[in-house]
């Protein structure tokens, strides 16, 4: 009995290891949970290829190869289709070729730091309803800021900025129901925000509208939203009084207003408990620093070149700033400026 069963236990051995060695023996990609890029995007990249004059910068898109490994893409590993194309900083030239809305499992399109990529926003990205991200910048598209964008319901984030992009803001782009960040800064923006961005069809994203020529008044309806972090309007020439955007309650941490035609009283403002950074700078804010600056956990300020007046406040963070803070106001004093008369 003993004997046999040793013998079983051998013979039993023997089998695994011979099975194991087969299976090992077996061609590599049966291994590998990877499936292959799906031969339709293959075609599409192909043609996005041909489209920007077969650039060096994707010289690894050789039709030879499973496109999965090819430069500046990531498949889905569980079905091989493309969900991620990042083109950056390459010498391409050319227009963004329609053929990337034949990519349908897309959620990621970057085209970053390309200067020779010109044109406009091609209204073909809007087949690509998986989309959650699309950065587009640092490029030379110009054109408007296309109102269409508003149908690509997934994005959660969406960057156009450092571009050559004229026109209005699109109203429409308050829609999307998943934004969570928009930047739409260092561009040819004109005309006003659009009164909608007061209304968000989904979570109030955080806003990025600085180094544009947007003129007018802030649409008061921004004064009822809770910017997860940020709000930068800064380098515009908007007008009146925002203080309706301060509110002790808010959960903003950043507000950048500087270099516009802000005016308005600062003395009755309340900052958000939390806030961080705030930039006023090169605007018409007059009244005093209220005390409440005091209060908070203050990484950055600046409140030069405005018409306020008073004393700076003892304590807190703000002896904490030099004077290039505070300077160039009608009659602010106190450390760190010279002493009040
Ligand atoms: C960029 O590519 C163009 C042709 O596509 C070529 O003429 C040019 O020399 C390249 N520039 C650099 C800096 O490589
Ligand atoms: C792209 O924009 C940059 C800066 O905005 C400019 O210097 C450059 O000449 C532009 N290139 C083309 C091809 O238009
Ligand atoms: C401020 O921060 C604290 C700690 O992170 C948090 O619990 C609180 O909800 C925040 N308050 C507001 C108004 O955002
Ligand atoms: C505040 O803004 C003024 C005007 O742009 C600038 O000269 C100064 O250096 C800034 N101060 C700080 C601390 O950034």
């Amino acid at each position: 009995m003993h004997q046999n069963s040793s013998v079983m236990k051998t013979s039993a051995k023997i089998v695994v290891s011979i099975s194991l060695l087969l299976f090992l023996s077996l061609p590599f990609p049966a291994f590998s949970a990877r499936p292959k890029c799906n031969s339709q995007d293959k075609k599409v990249l192909l043609q996005i290829k041909a489209a920007l004059n077969n650039p060096y910068h994707l010289a690894s898109w050789n039709p030879e190869e499973d496109c999965c490994t090819w430069y500046a893409m990531e498949c889905d590993r569980n079905n091989g289709r493309v969900k991620a194309l990042t083109i950056f900083s390459g010498n391409i030239s050319g227009q963004i070729p329609p053929a990337v809305g034949d990519l349908p499992y897309l959620e990621t399109l970057v085209f970053r730091k390309l200067t020779n990529l010109h044109g406009q926003i091609p209204s073909a990205i809007t087949k690509l309803t998986r989309l959650r991200d699309l950065t587009l910048s640092w490029t030379n598209l110009s054109g408007p800021v296309p109102s269409f964008l508003s149908q690509l319901k997934s994005l959660t984030y969406l960057d156009l900025s450092f571009n050559d992009l004229t026109g209005s803001i699109p109203p429409s782009l308050s829609q999307l129901p998943n934004l969570e960040e928009i930047h739409l800064d260092r561009n040819k923006l004109t005309g006003s925000i659009p009164e909608s961005f007061g209304h968000w069809a989904g979570k109030t994203p955080n806003i990025f509208l600085s180094h544009n020529q947007l003129t007018g008044p802030v649409p008061a309806s921004l004064g009822s939203l809770n910017f997860p972090s940020t709000i930068d309007l800064s380098r515009n020439k908007l007008v009146g009084d925002v203080s309706f955007l301060f509110g002790r309650s808010k959960t903003v941490l950043f507000i950048d207003l500087s270099r516009n035609l802000f005016e308005f009283d600062l003395s009755k403002v309340q900052f958000p408990v939390n806030l961080t950074n705030l930039d006023l700078n090169h605007n018409r804010i007059f009244g005093s620093l209220p005390q409440g600056l005091t209060r908070l956990n203050l990484q950055f300020l600046n409140v030069s070149y405005n018409r306020l007046c008073g004393k700076i406040p003892r304590g807190g963070d703000l002896q904490r700033f030099d004077q290039y803070s505070y300077f160039h106001n009608r009659c602010l004093c106190g450390a760190p400026l010279s002493p009040c008369k």
